[in-house]
């Protein structure tokens, strides 16, 4: 027999019993990882998703898939795929950090055939090895664990395919909506005057009071008030009521304003007593657009952008500084190098902020307040000079600039925990995640005290992710509010993931005490190199309402000088923003919950439901809702539009139904008010 006639005797024994032949490896990194969805960064081939060698648990992989929770590749087998084989396991680009917590599952044809179960830094990497006889479609996926996605670095290693011929490709990731144009709803604002913003105020006695009234409608504008006590007074043409309470003590005034069309009138509760903060605090933030990038100069043109637009009417006060106004400890960056404190040990901030109380006076000086940040550790999260063994002097420092805001971060406090701190001894180095609830209390025990030491009114607002229930002890410690997750990036699986999972803190927010999902993630966003946001219109209406929904402190996180009027109208909508400012201060909780709808309610102070029907899957649901008694409502209810600000129908909870149309990814955001 010549040799050329074995080889074709092999080959067609081969395509009959194709289990006997050596199979063929298709290697997952030579698929189109780019179909794969993520919740952070983007898919990596033959490195982490940070752009480091894979290496799980120690162990080094030269080929894989890097990605990050929450995930999703999806394959088309068609049939030709016969084994799946890959070690999974948590990046160690991600150095111990104990906040990364991931789980791989494997589906075939909607049938799961593997999960790795909870698996974390350091762990060594599990191998999965799956047969996929007659399987068409293969799903990969990574989830956060159920505690959200930080530091969630997934690889997928040594992944491969063995196959008897055919084709594998990769298909896609989540479910997309499809894009739609974004569509204004937010009417404009009458000419006529009208007062927008929170109805109550709260201020301790003796701290300079700063309040300027949100209104609209065309300038010039007249402002007066009625039973404003003593120590206040009004500048009628700002608008803004200075001065101080001496004592304690409830006051309500009638806010006026007046201009050549009309007259406004509305009551206002100043409440002089321990609690500030007795609504959500509203403004912007730098750090999710200018991260490391931050300066003076940009802090006052985010100010003035907030009154040039026209927001400062609908009551955002805020601006706050986040990390890099300190000296760093080894950036190559000149602006950062410097002494980190003077000789006495008061810190000194980088050459990009020249004049702290100059730039505090220019944000006062402009009817707004400006804010802080600093970590409990020597170092904040980006490596600048923190507080540890300083904090009374920096709580002093901040008084004396006039600061009225200070957002307290964890990293690095892990690393000195135990000097000091008799109940830390299980807080790991480094880490974000305290094991020992004791000692993750305590550095905001001691920041707390100090702030309230000051004569101004400075809101506290805890940034350790949750740590031990944060929303449990945050107002034991003088906390006004407090991250309840992880950073928040600008994607659906990000923003859905932390707004639809706050239901186990809801039952603790009250007026002074607010959970906080993050900061916004509307507008130009991006971490210093700034871009869209990547969530699509309705999702971004869908961020709005839920953050209004949970009592969220609103912290605008986009470069205020590119607003375009979409996300204007994101954020300049008083009916919306009401129910973030309700001064009840119960936070919404999901009542309902069917396939992909989530229906969340929240009772508002004039005994109105604020409710949002919203849709999590990325086809439009169409529904006759009918569930009233879920929501508590009686009788005859009319029913709002917040967004259009209009009323939509009269339903008789007890025979009619209500026809709702939720687009993909999106919300219906109603008020229903019992009928007169
Ligand atoms: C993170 C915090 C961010 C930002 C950053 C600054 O830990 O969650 O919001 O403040 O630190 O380095």
């Amino acid at each position: 027999m010549n040799s050329r006639f074995v080889l074709a005797l092999v080959l067609s024994w081969a395509a009959l019993l194709p289990g006997l032949v050596s199979a063929d490896t298709v290697w997952l990194d030579d698929l189109n990882l780019a179909a794969a969805t993520q919740g952070y960064g983007e898919p990596k081939k033959n490195l982490s998703v940070s752009d480091q060698p894979l290496a799980i648990g120690g162990k080094k992989f030269e080929r894989g898939f890097g990605t990050h929770a929450d995930g999703l590749l999806k394959i088309n087998l068609d049939g030709a795929a016969q084994k799946f084989s890959v070690s999974v396991g948590v990046d160690d680009d991600v150095k111990g950090n104990a906040e990364a917590s991931i789980e791989f599952i494997v589906v075939g044809d909607g049938k799961q055939l593997w999960r790795s179960g909870t698996m974390r830094a350091g762990d060594a990497a599990k191998v999965c090895e799956v047969d996929l006889s007659g399987v068409k479609l293969l799903k990969l996926q990574v989830t956060d664990a159920g505690d959200g996605m930080s530091w969630d670095h997934a690889d997928w290693a040594d992944a491969k395919f063995e196959t008897a011929g055919g084709k594998i490709s990769a298909t896609g990731g989540e479910e997309k909506p499809a894009p739609v144009a974004p569509y204004i709803l937010t009417p404009a604002a009458p000419a006529t005057p009208r007062i927008n913003g929170a109805n109550v105020f709260g201020v301790r006695p003796g701290s300079p009071f700063l309040f300027t009234i949100p209104a609209t409608g065309e300038r010039p504008m007249k402002f007066s008030a009625k039973n404003l006590p003593s120590g206040l007074k009004l500048d009628a043409k700002t608008g803004r009521i200075t001065g101080a309470l001496k004592t304690k003590g409830e006051f309500t005034v009638t806010l006026r304003a007046k201009n050549s069309l009309g007259t406004a009138e509305k009551k206002f509760r100043i409440v002089c007593g321990d609690q500030i903060a007795l609504t959500p605090p509203m403004g912007w933030n730098s750090w999710n657009c200018f991260a490391g990038a931050v300066s003076a100069d940009r802090v006052k043109r985010a100010a003035n952008a907030l009154v040039k637009s026209g927001l400062v009417n609908h009551g955002w006060t805020y601006i706050n500084v986040d990390d890099f106004w300190e000296n760093h400890r080894n950036s190559k960056d000149k602006t950062l190098q410097g002494p980190f404190r003077d000789t006495n040990g008061f810190i000194v901030p980088n050459v990009r902020f020249p004049d702290m109380k100059g730039l505090a006076d220019y944000v006062h000086g402009l009817g707004l307040k400006i804010g802080l940040y600093s970590s409990p550790g020597p170092w904040t999260c980006g490596g600048c000079a923190a507080s540890w063994q300083h904090e009374q002097q920096d709580a002093q420092t901040y008084a004396k600039w006039g600061f009225d805001y200070l957002k307290y971060d964890w990293c690095s406090y892990g690393e000195v925990a135990s000097g000091g701190n008799p109940d830390a001894k299980d807080i790991p180095l480094w880490g974000k995640t305290a094991t020992n609830d004791a000692g993750a209390i305590y550095p905001y025990t001691v920041m707390g005290k100090f702030l309230r030491e000051q004569k101004r009114d400075i809101v506290f607002s805890l940034c350790q992710y949750g740590m031990a229930d944060v929303w449990k002890w945050g107002g034991s410690v003088n906390g006004n509010c407090w991250r309840t997750t992880g950073d928040i990036v600008d994607t659906w699986k990000s923003m859905s993931g932390i707004g639809f999972r706050q239901d186990k803190a809801a039952p603790f927010a009250k007026p002074g005490n607010w959970n906080d999902p993050d900061m916004l993630i509307v507008g130009e966003v991006g971490w210093g190199r700034t871009h869209p946001t990547r969530l699509t219109t309705d999702e971004q209406y869908t961020h709005i309402s839920l953050w209004c929904l949970l009592a969220s402190p609103l912290l605008i996180g986009c470069d205020m000088e590119k607003f375009d009027d979409f996300t204007l109208n994101l954020l300049s909508n008083d009916e919306v923003l009401a129910v973030d400012q309700d001064e009840l201060g119960r936070e919404a909780t999901c009542v309902i919950t069917a396939g992909d709808v989530r229906i969340y309610e929240r009772p508002l102070a004039d005994g109105s439901q604020a409710v949002g029907f919203f849709n999590l899957g990325a086809k439009p649901v169409e529904l006759q809702f009918g569930e009233f008694a879920k929501l508590g409502l009686v009788g005859k209810q009319t029913v709002r539009d917040l967004w259009r600000q209009k009323n939509v129908a009269t339903v008789d909870v007890a025979k009619d139904a209500l026809p709702l149309t939720i687009p993909g990814h999106g919300v219906v955001l109603y008020k229903f008010t019992t009928a007169k």
